[in-house]
């Protein structure tokens, strides 16, 4: 083990307490001074831990472990271990099995821990015969003198020799993708600090994570352990918002809240390690229009593909890191779904108004919805459950009618072979037929009274304009006038595609009142003419379509103008098909079906990129739709998703 701060750091008064210092031979008195331990960077076999300040139990009532043979850990703290071995009768080979099973489920786990071993038995006395000299010299044993002396769960921990406390080790990993803006991680009362170990020769921020063997799934804690990252828009209390803007990140305080979603994810046992980057104030930027931090990476194909906005940090962590298992986005007009095709997982614009979106930064509330990025199918319908309220269950059947939008019919190339395949695998699993559907000549046949017949022109400005301006009025009212009262009057900087939208909305009459009623307008006619709900299938239809056409797109190319329309950065007028849901309210789901190949101008070699197809189903369907893509992921007819270059898995290119 090598520390790389002073080993007693970490140990020096605490709790928090104000020391009176006298100096006299100075003749001054010192003021009161306050020191906060922040925790040790520590390194055991080669791998480096950040070691929580605070202890989480105390293994008093046992025999100080024998000093290591040849002394090589002359400091306080011990790597040391828990097994929980039941009732059963400890021989060497269990151990060995143990070890085995632990190396396999955790990565936090390292050899290093057996410094200490303690073999916890339930009941009142241990039953086992701890062996006074362990056949394996790694091994020194800790021996109980009573059973249940801490409850603490099994797992790597590491032990104050002097004071018998034990603080919890968190693994850190690179953020060598830059998915992240800071690693947190979680202190006394529910509140959050900044993690304060950084790696050393590291260019990226640090995480750190705990081990995922303290950790069991229950029925009121169905996400234990499961490491979350949380888009930089939700308030964590504790940790400053940045909603991907420094001058934003500067001059608010540390929130004093955390955010409704977050907290109903923590509280169903999620681990919040980091905060994740989003574009900034959830605008759609290219890689390159992400002026005050850097675009997070697109793990996938060349590793320099468009990484998407605006959930683009979650969704490139989620294609990266074996370490992440889920991360929180949030949709607008395609911040979830948009990353979620880009970095090949898994995404999911929920029916709208499901979870409160308290202390979170605001885009337009109406449109605004909390969601998941995610690489497993099972654990994104528990997240889901866990998240959102009222999510209807009482379908019996799915629905027996695929609607299908701009969707080829017949293969002419991969990507259409893949979309073509999976149509077809899907309408036999469901048994349903499946037909084209245009909603732009559907709503000219049945448009309400008093409408214009070109959908276009009732509801093609209203997701820009609503947006634009209740962003205007929540976000840079405020923030402009924090900036002009810290800086004498001065406006700070902000990213082409949020000063393009800003500036245009700025520029128009207040239309948030027609807005609002065109939206409505729309939204009934959508969820009662066009996507009905189903009383045995709960939506009427499944109706699918594509956003992303699978080709290419390099971070780097700089033709064409920031993502918006008429030359207008940052504002996207007209009603594209992913409108659709923010505008009904209905759930709008992002699946991979496959991957096509492609000769990549960055590494010189073919590389592949993911496909993917989106889903949306009647409002309140939510859960129907995941029952169904978990079904067609058992069936082989999705894939699974894994990090790295290429679903199947891989290396990234960096
Ligand atoms: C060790 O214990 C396990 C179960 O407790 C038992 O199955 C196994 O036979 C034992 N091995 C030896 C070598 O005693
Ligand atoms: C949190 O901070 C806000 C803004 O600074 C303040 O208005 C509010 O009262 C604070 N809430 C709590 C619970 O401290
Ligand atoms: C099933 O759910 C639908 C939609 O929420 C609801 O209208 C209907 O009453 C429910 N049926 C039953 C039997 O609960
Ligand atoms: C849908 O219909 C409109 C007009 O009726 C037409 O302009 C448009 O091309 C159609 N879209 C598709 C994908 O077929
Ligand atoms: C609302 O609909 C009217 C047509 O009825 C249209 O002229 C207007 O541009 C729309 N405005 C917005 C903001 O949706
Ligand atoms: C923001 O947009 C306005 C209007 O187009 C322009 O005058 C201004 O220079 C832009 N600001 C920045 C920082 O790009
Ligand atoms: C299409 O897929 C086949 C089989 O995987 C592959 O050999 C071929 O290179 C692909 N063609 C293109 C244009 O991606």
């Amino acid at each position: 083990m090598r520390f790389s701060s002073p080993p007693n750091l970490g140990s020096v008064s605490r709790p928090l307490v104000p020391v009176q210092a006298v100096v006299t031979l100075l003749l001054i008195q010192c003021a009161s001074a306050k020191m906060a331990p922040l925790g040790q960077t520590v390194e055991i076999n080669d791998v480096a831990y950040h070691i929580h300040p605070d202890a989480i139990g105390r293994l008093e009532s046992c025999y100080r472990p024998k000093p290591s043979s040849g002394g090589v850990l002359p400091y306080d703290l011990l790597p040391i271990t828990i097994f929980d071995v039941g009732q059963s009768q400890y021989n060497e080979s269990s151990l060995k099995q143990w070890i085995a099973s632990y190396l396999a489920k955790d990565d936090v786990f390292n050899e290093g821990f057996l410094q200490g071993t303690y073999l916890r038995v339930p009941g009142p006395k241990p039953n086992i015969a701890l062996p006074d000299a362990s056949g394996d010299s790694r091994i020194s044993f800790i021996r109980p003198i009573e059973a249940g002396a801490i409850d603490c769960p099994a797992g790597p921990y590491m032990l104050s020799q002097s004071t018998g406390e034990l603080f919890m080790p968190y693994r850190l990993y690179s953020d060598t993708q830059g998915s992240f803006h800071q690693g947190v991680i979680a202190a006394k009362g529910g509140r959050f600090e900044p993690l304060s170990s950084s790696l050393a020769g590291s260019s990226s921020v640090t995480i750190g994570v705990p081990s995922r063997l303290y950790y069991k799934p229950t029925a009121q804690k169905p996400l234990s352990g499961v490491r979350l990252g949380v888009k930089d828009l939700y308030d964590l209390e504790g940790i400053k918002t940045g909603a991907g803007s420094r001058a934003y990140y500067n001059i608010y305080p540390e929130a004093n809240v955390t955010a409704v979603p977050v907290q109903r994810l923590i509280d169903a046992g999620a681990i919040v390690i980091g905060k994740m980057k989003t574009t900034q104030f959830a605008a759609p930027e290219f890689a390159r229009d992400a002026i005050d931090y850097q675009a997070p990476f697109n793990p996938r194909g060349d590793g320099y593909q468009e990484v998407g906005s605006s959930s683009s940090g979650p969704g490139s962590g989620m294609g990266s890191y074996e370490w992440l298992d889920l991360a929180l986005g949030s949709d607008t007009g395609g911040s979830i779904r948009v990353p979620a095709e880009d970095n090949g997982v898994f995404g999911n614009r929920p029916s709208h108004n499901k979870v409160a979106l308290t202390n979170t930064v605001p885009l337009g509330p109406q449109f605004d919805t909390a969601g998941f990025l995610v690489r497993d199918a099972k654990l994104w319908k528990t997240a889901c459950e866990v998240l959102y309220s009222d999510l209807t269950t009482n379908y019996t059947k799915y629905p027996s009618k695929i609607l299908t939008y701009d969707l080829p019919s017949t293969a002419t190339d991969n990507v259409s072979n893949l979309v073509v395949s999976f149509i077809d695998k899907l309408s036999k699993h469901i048994s349903a037929t499946s037909s084209a559907y245009n909603y732009t000549s559907h709503w000219s046949q049945t448009h309400p009274a008093g409408t214009p017949s070109d959908v276009q022109e009732f509801v093609g400005n209203t997701w820009a304009i609503l947006t634009a301006q209740e962003q205007i009025k929540l976000v840079k009212e405020p923030f402009f006038k924090a900036y002009a009262a810290k800086y004498n009057g001065r406006q700070p900087f902000v990213n082409p595609s949020t000063n393009g939208s800003w500036s245009w909305a700025g520029s128009q009459s207040n239309q948030v009142d027609v807005a609002v009623a065109n939206k409505t307008v729309f939204m009934d006619w959508w969820n009662q003419v066009a996507m009905p709900p189903n009383r045995d299938s709960c939506s009427d239809s499944l109706f699918l379509y594509m956003f992303n056409n699978a080709q290419p797109a390099y971070r780097n190319t700089y033709t064409g103008a920031a993502i918006g329309t008429q030359g207008l950065a940052g504002v996207l007028l007209g009603l594209n098909t992913g409108f659709i849901s923010p505008m009904a309210g209905n759930p709008d789901f992002v699946v991979p079906i496959g991957e096509v190949r492609y000769k990549s101008t960055v590494t010189a070699h073919e590389e592949k990129l993911p496909v993917s197809i989106r889903i949306m189903a009647a409002r309140g369907c939510d859960l129907m739709l995941l029952d169904l893509i978990n079904e067609l992921v058992g069936a082989g007819i999705i894939p699974k998703v894994n990090t790295g270059d290429s679903l199947d898995g891989g290396p990234i290119y960096i």
